[in-house]
């Protein structure tokens, strides 16, 4: 960290959990995630602090308030089963006080991910007490690929350098855990998180063949090593 950056960068831990999810509801506005409702949120990031393959970190301000946040994991082959398992109660009760004040729209919500909906019913009844699987196969396919699944920085602290710095420590953890890639995925028309990228240098590896609430997915990658 530079010794003019005002911010400082640390693991998130649970007690960010709250201000991350609220960041995150601003930042991603309308989006999928975001329209499961702030409990589902904080389930989901809570698990990012527990989870030995995670990755999440956070930048705050001089009072300690989270100015920003960066969040992924090195095993994005398993990802979504270790979320449900060790998170599935958690989410599914989000979904049900959801529920509550929103029945149709939360109903809707969860048939457009049926399959994952069925993944984290089947994980919770299953039991769900097996910790994080590690990958089979996944080292022979390739360089170890970490995945960013988000990054966010606090709308009236944007363009001083936040965001970078949260790309940059990913990178380096995810080196550090001897990943080589780092993937992520971002909205077509996302357009200034993709100028953010760009500038920074990763590179665009593709586009998404389908159309996910209107708007095709672009993957950009950039390796550890610098
Ligand atoms: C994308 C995001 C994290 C960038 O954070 P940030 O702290 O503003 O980024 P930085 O200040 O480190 O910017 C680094 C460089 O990226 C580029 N950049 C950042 N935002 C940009 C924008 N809106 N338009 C064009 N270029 C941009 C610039 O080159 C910038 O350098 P400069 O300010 O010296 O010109 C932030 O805009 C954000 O939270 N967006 C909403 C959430 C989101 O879309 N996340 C990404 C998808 S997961």
């Amino acid at each position: 960290m530079s010794s003019l950056d005002p911010f400082r960068y640390e693991r998130m831990a649970q007690q960010h959990v709250p201000e991350v999810a609220a960041l995150h509801e601003v930042c991603f506005e309308g989006y999928y995630l975001t329209r499961l409702g702030p409990r589902f949120l904080r389930a989901m990031y809570s698990w990012y602090v527990e989870n030995p393959d995670a990755i999440a970190q956070v930048a705050l301000d001089g009072s300690g308030r989270v100015a920003g946040f960066m969040a992924g994991t090195t095993r994005a082959e398993t990802y979504h089963g270790s979320l449900f398992r060790e998170r599935g109660g958690a989410l599914l009760a989000a979904l049900g006080w959801r529920a509550v004040s929103s029945p149709v729209e939360t109903l809707r919500l969860v048939w457009q991910r049926k399959d994952l909906a069925r993944q984290a019913v089947s994980s919770v009844t299953r039991g769900g007490s097996q910790t994080s699987t590690p990958p089979t196969g996944a080292a022979d396919d390739g360089p170890e690929t970490a995945s960013l699944v988000s990054i966010a920085v606090e709308p009236s602290l944007r363009r001083s350098g936040i965001g970078r710095r949260l790309s940059e420590l990913f990178l380096q953890k995810a080196k550090q855990r001897g990943c080589e890639l780092v993937a992520l995925s971002v909205r077509e028309d996302n357009l200034a998180a993709r100028r953010f990228y760009e500038s920074l240098d990763w590179k665009g590896a593709g586009r998404s063949s389908f159309a996910y609430h209107g708007s095709h997915s672009i993957t950009y990658e950039k390796s550890t090593r610098g």
